[in-house]
């Protein structure tokens, strides 16, 4: 069986620097399952569809023409890596990531990852639907402050100026969000490794996840 080190949390907690560091470090495929809710949201945007309007969005997820191609994120084979990280599409693809017929339009797509030699999946539901049985799974966490402040330094290191009550509104409304929906909510699986990163710089975070994996074996 494909070896598979699930990555969970909230956004802005470090696991996308996390998971390129395990890929590099494993050579390992990696899954950016956020991207395919983001893309999702992209294209309903695009169509104009309403984040309630569940059985077009399935239509759009059952179809979804994204593409990930050197770690570019295509959408009719048009580049939308950059376009998919704003909060317009972040706040749309939270809202259709709590509709349980999208959710299972999707996962099929998601497992087709877990391919040999191995696949480091960064998501929400990773280690508790998508793959219960990977081998090493981690949650990360953050204080909303932390996670606020990470986030107002990568948009003023793209230029955009922002607000950093407006982002920990958003942060906290978004989690109340993916936490109490009714599938796939934001919770730990019962055996994974919660690291708190709101202390700790991206080696250290690195640092922990490896001495996990060598203990395992990888
Ligand atoms: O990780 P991200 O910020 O790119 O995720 C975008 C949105 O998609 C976020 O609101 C949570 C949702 N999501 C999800 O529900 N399940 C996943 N496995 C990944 C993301």
């Amino acid at each position: 069986m494909v070896n598979i080190i699930t990555i969970d949390g909230p956004s802005g907690v470090g696991k996308g620097t996390l998971c390129q560091l395990l890929c590099e470090y494993t050579g390992y495929h990696f899954l950016d399952s956020g991207a395919i809710y983001r893309t999702l949201a992209y294209g309903a945007l695009a169509q104009n569809l309403q984040p309630d309007d569940q059985a077009g969005l399935v239509a759009l997820a059952e179809m979804l023409p994204v593409e990930f191609i050197d770690g570019k994120v295509l959408y009719k084979k048009e580049d939308i890596s950059l376009s998919i990280r704003n909060e317009q599409v972040a706040g749309m693809a939270s809202k259709i990531a709590a509709l349980p017929e999208v959710r299972t339009a999707l996962l099929q797509r998601q497992k087709d990852f877990a391919q040999s030699p191995g696949l480091v999946a960064d998501g929400r539901d990773m280690g508790t639907v998508v793959f219960p049985q990977a081998k090493i799974k981690l949650f990360l966490t953050a204080s909303a402050q932390v996670r606020a402040e990470r986030r107002v330094n990568q948009l003023k290191n793209q230029g955009v100026t922002a607000n950093i009550v407006q982002i920990i509104q958003d942060i906290v409304e978004r989690d109340q969000r993916d936490a109490s929906r009714s599938v796939a909510p934001l919770v730990p699986a019962s055996d994974a490794i919660v690291i708190d990163t709101s202390e700790l710089d991206i080696a250290q975070v690195f640092d922990n996840a490896k001495q996990i994996l060598q203990k395992c074996g990888i």
